[in-house]
């Protein structure tokens, strides 16, 4: 098996950086594309064989280290009892906006709930039969409740915020039970056969850090500490975390993800012996092939060859990208980190 990525999760050295990349499964591979032509999102993400051809695909074309569950966040969310739909981003029918609306929000057996999940997970174990680890995800409380609350995507994701100022109380109900859901999914995948968990808090730093400290962070803590975790390294990804790092890093997890405004040494610096992953601005991929080898030599110099490092792109990947493009990437990335 091919432990490079779990290895570096646990700040171990490694032949060479391992390598995988947010968001890729999806529409910039021609091969997704022809899976998804035949059915819709939420139909691919409930039918575990379609799934599993999909999280495979990017591991033989790229060469990518690691496996990641083709699903969605906010895929335990449909059934707390919130019609979902992608269009192709997530609409909520119903948003959450009262407290009666909190309390009608169920917790979902995740065996009778997400089987489709579950069964996923099992296939692609066997699938893969150990030549990349698997990883599977959830989003933070926080990202979870931004859609729940405003219903879809936002620029400045004012109707959570201002409930969180103006009714605290609802807010908190909503967090805990989006926690308590949370915890019992991921460690459900775990249960299934997952070997790391990715957390997506891809709205945490659309707070201040004095906000993300009292509204957020409690929550992702009790998360953290409530997986069920001895050999699986939990990865915590807070888009826009580059001022805050010190607070984030108090929610615990092994691998702090981080994105492309933040220098990867700098970073380290400050989280001490945490691994990290990351982070190249995922836009470099439309660049030409020496940009591109010069930017992931420029990260990896950045990593200065500390133990602990697993490359990444800063956000998912593009749809737009050229594939060739990422492939470059990877093999940029392990020439260029051998050891
Ligand atoms: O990384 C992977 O390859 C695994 C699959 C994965 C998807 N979504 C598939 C997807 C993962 C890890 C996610 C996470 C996710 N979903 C996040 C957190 C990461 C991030 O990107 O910030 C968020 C915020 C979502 C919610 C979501 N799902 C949005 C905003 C969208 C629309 C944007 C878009 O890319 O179209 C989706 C849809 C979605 N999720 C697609 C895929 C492949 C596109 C659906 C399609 O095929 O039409």
């Amino acid at each position: 098996m091919n432990t490079r990525f779990l290895d570096a999760c646990w700040g171990k050295p490694v032949d060479r950086t391992p390598v995988w990349l947010m968001r890729q499964a999806g529409r910039y591979l021609p091969d997704y594309m022809r899976v998804r032509s035949k059915c819709t999102f939420l139909e691919l993400c409930k039918t575990p064989e379609l799934a599993a051809e999909v999280t495979i695909q990017p591991v033989d074309i790229l060469g990518v280290d690691a496996a990641i569950l083709f699903s969605d966040i906010l895929t335990p969310v449909e059934p707390m009892g919130m019609a979902l739909d992608f269009v192709p981003g997530p609409v909520f029918e119903h948003p959450i906006r009262t407290m009666a609306d909190v309390e009608k929000l169920r917790i979902p057996q995740m065996e009778q709930d997400v089987p489709y999940v579950l069964e996923t997970i099992k296939i692609l174990r066997r699938e893969l039969a150990n030549k990349v680890p698997l990883i599977g995800f959830g989003g933070a409380p926080f990202t979870l409740a931004c859609y729940m609350v405003e219903g879809k995507g936002s620029k400045d994701w004012a109707t959570i915020k201002r409930m969180m100022y103006a009714a605290p109380e609802v807010y908190a109900a909503l967090m805990e039970k989006v926690t308590m859901m949370d915890m019992e999914y991921l460690n459900a995948q775990i249960k299934a056969g997952a070997q790391a968990i990715q957390i997506f808090d891809t709205w945490g730093g659309v707070l201040s850090p004095s906000d993300y400290e009292k509204f957020v962070l409690p929550y992702t803590t009790k998360l953290i500490n409530g997986l069920n975790r001895q050999n699986v390294p939990v990865i915590h990804f807070v888009k826009g975390a580059g001022t805050m790092l010190d607070t984030v890093k108090k929610a615990g997890g092994d691998v702090m993800g981080l994105d492309w405004h933040t220098n990867l040494g700098k970073a380290r610096d400050i989280l001490g012996s945490m691994a990290v992953q990351g982070n190249l601005d995922p836009t470099v991929l439309f660049a030409p092939n020496d940009v591109i080898e010069k930017e992931v030599k420029r990260v990896l110099d950045e990593n200065g060859g500390r133990s602990g490092h697993i490359f990444n792109l800063g956000h998912g990947i593009l749809p737009t990208v050229p594939p060739e493009n990422a492939i470059h990437m990877v093999e940029c990335v392990h020439r260029l980190s051998q050891q």
